[in-house]
């Protein structure tokens, strides 16, 4: 399909608004972006700041569309500025974004493989061959990274594993191909189910080893021997009593997705029923490391 894209700058109190109009103009995906050099740092949770000037892409299956929209909301751009209207080559846009993705060597004997790469020649290797689709985890971010060469460095073999923020599977497949019994993965996003039983099949998990489940199918948690947790510093907070009853006494927890300094916050939270401290650090990320009281 091709497509047309206009862009606009605005400034935050306005960006909404044009987004709404945008819609009804007929754009089928708007996005904002920095329009100058002001980075955002991780927001509290439930706020979503935006710049002070937002560069808005939308994108038009219909180039008269777009032409139309660009002279209706000209009187909204802000001063100065144009509004570019372009087509877009055609291109599969998810296999795009995922073009820089290449093998990793994830620690010990793991290597991630995204599903379009032969594995690498090495002896005694561990692949788990890897294709994200709509949802996160393809191995190459710093919290993910983490967790991984945590398990390459301590193999669940034998374990039951709770992939907590489950994503693309990659920490539930990696575990299970490093010898765990079963792991059990939940998201709260029904893509990451289906692209974990998707890359399972395409890792020839035995159905019987994996499910992968949103909360709402309330899996049962509990004597979990890994829980593993790469989400966000808030949900980190807010899922410790449910990761601390899935976790069987002398468990161990592994926590990601959280900056250097949120660590105290999220350490504090899991105190009352674990032994926990700084495992790892990558980038201001760090990983928690955990064993159930
Ligand atoms: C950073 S991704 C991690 C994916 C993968 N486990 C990895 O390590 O690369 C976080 C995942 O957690 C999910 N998530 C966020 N909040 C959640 C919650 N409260 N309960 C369950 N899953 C959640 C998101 O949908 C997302 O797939």
């Amino acid at each position: 399909m091709s497509l047309t894209e206009l862009q606009l700058e605005a400034a935050s109190d306005q960006a909404e608004a044009i987004e709404q109009r945008l819609f009804e103009l007929g754009a089928v995906s708007v996005e904002f972006g920095d329009a100058g050099d002001e980075p955002l740092f991780e927001p509290p949770p439930g706020a979503h700041p935006l710049w002070t000037t937002v560069r808005l892409k939308a994108l038009f299956t219909d180039d008269l569309r777009a032409e139309i929209a660009a002279a209706a909301l000209s009187e909204h751009s802000l001063p100065g500025t144009s509004i570019p209207v372009s087509a877009i080559d055609d291109r599969d846009w998810i296999r795009a974004g995922l073009a820089g993705l290449t093998r990793i060597h994830s620690g010990g004997d793991l290597w991630i493989v995204p599903s379009w790469e032969a594995p690498p020649e090495v002896d005694g290797g561990v692949f788990v061959h890897l294709d994200p689709g709509l949802a996160f985890g393809t191995g190459s971010h710093p919290t993910t990274a983490m967790c991984l060469a945590a398990l390459a460095g301590a193999p669940p073999r034998g374990q039951r594993v709770l992939d907590y923020g489950c994503g693309s599977g990659i920490l539930a497949i990696a575990a299970l191909k490093l010898g765990a019994a079963y792991a059990l993965g939940v998201d709260i996003d029904p893509q990451a189910v289906l692209a974990t039983q998707d890359n399972a099949a395409r890792n020839d998990i035995d159905p019987g080893r994996l499910d992968a489940l949103t909360p709402e199918a309330e899996p049962a948690l509990a004597d979990f021997d890994l829980v593993l947790a790469n989400i966000l510093a808030g949900p980190l907070v807010a899922l410790a009593p449910t990761l601390a009853r899935s976790a069987r006494p002398g468990g161990r927890l592994l926590l990601a997705g959280l900056l250097d300094w949120q660590a105290g916050e999220v350490m504090a939270a899991y105190r009352d029923e674990f032994d926990i401290d700084i495992g790892a650090e990558r980038d201001g990320w760090v990983l928690l490391d955990g064993c159930r009281r």
